[in-house]
């Protein structure tokens, strides 16, 4: 709901500076720059903060810094120490992305691979559906998934070139598996299974069906990153984004970091999902890098990163 959304930033935000401010022990005077969001996101909410933002600039006589949301996940590593070292490699997977980004410095970041069309968020949020869990269905899949056998149902995994994922095969090929009641993944003619056959049947299996689509999604981002790793030669490895707080990603990922020898970095929770203290990290070292914006910035639903 885009305008209730943005409905909701307008009455939220004064209060929310106000406390934050106020629980920071910090005067509007002492602040050295306003950082904001500036995309990807519902345009309406996005248009409230940068409009927030560089009026406060304005008023305060402060520098701005524009920040992009993708940027921001990545940097959500630096928050707490120990920090990765540079270079690094983080695996960014959200609800709208899933991207792998090789990092020289906070500023220096470049996409070396991301998905051809859904997300890793909206593949378990979609498999979630099909199973008829509710929204976002990411956090029941790895609930369900911790009392089930990963190994017992086989999702392909698809061959894409390169460092470029895909999701879509794996949501389709769910489907048809689902609607034929576990005994095919392949669509003939019509599904064989009834509505009733189905839905007993993902009562009857549902942990070993969640535990095998998660291993399924996780085993396609952790190839791709183990491929990225050895074409980079980098093995100071990040994570971040919603999924990263997925516990089957973050066990595999410690599993394959001990068998390659690689830096494992992965944030705390509350710094995977979105937040805004990633936002102010990344105003603070686009801060250092003197990267302002002037007054005529304005948000987009979708800038290039
Ligand atoms: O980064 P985020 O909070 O928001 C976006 O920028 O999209 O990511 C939200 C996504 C949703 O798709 C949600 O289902 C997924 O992260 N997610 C999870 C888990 N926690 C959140 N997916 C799998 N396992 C989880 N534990
Ligand atoms: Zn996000």
């Amino acid at each position: 709901m885009p305008e209730l959304a943005s409905r909701a930033h307008i009455q939220n935000i004064v209060p929310v500076v106000e406390i934050a401010l106020r629980e920071a022990g910090c005067e509007k005077n002492e602040i050295d720059a306003i950082a904001f969001t500036q995309s990807p996101g519902l345009i309406g909410s996005l248009l409230v903060g940068a409009q927030f933002a560089k009026s406060l600039a304005l008023s305060l006589n402060k520098p701005l810094i524009a920040v992009h949301h993708m940027q921001a996940h990545v940097l959500a590593n630096l928050i707490e120490d120990p920090k990765p070292a540079f270079p690094f490699l983080c695996l960014t997977v959200s609800g709208g992305h899933t991207q792998i980004v090789l990092c020289e410095s906070p500023v220096q970041l470049k996409v070396i691979g991301e998905t051809i069309d859904d997300a890793a968020g909206e593949a378990f949020d979609k498999s979630a559906k099909l199973l008829g869990l509710p929204y976002p269905g990411g956090p029941l899949i790895d609930k369900y998934a911790q009392q089930g056998n990963g190994n017992r149902f086989n999702f392909p995994e698809p061959q894409i070139p390169g460092l470029n994922f895909s999701f879509s095969g794996v949501k389709t090929s769910i489907l048809y598996f689902l609607n034929n009641a576990g005994k095919s993944n392949i669509y003939k003619q019509e599904f064989t299974a009834t509505e009733k056959e189905r839905d007993l049947f993902i009562q009857e299996n549902l942990a070993d069906i969640c535990a095998s689509i998660q291993q399924r999604i996780v085993s396609i981002l952790l190839n791709k990153l183990k491929k990225a790793s050895i074409e980079t030669g980098i093995k100071n490895i990040c994570i971040a984004g919603g999924v990263s707080a997925n516990s089957g990603l973050r066990n595999a990922l410690i599993e394959m970091g001990k068998k390659y020898h690689w830096q494992i970095h992965i944030p705390a929770f509350q710094y995977c999902t979105d937040n805004a203290a990633m936002i102010a990290i990344t105003g603070y070292y686009k801060y250092l890098a003197n990267q302002f914006a002037d007054l005529s910035v304005t948000a987009s639903a979708r800038a290039e990163w």
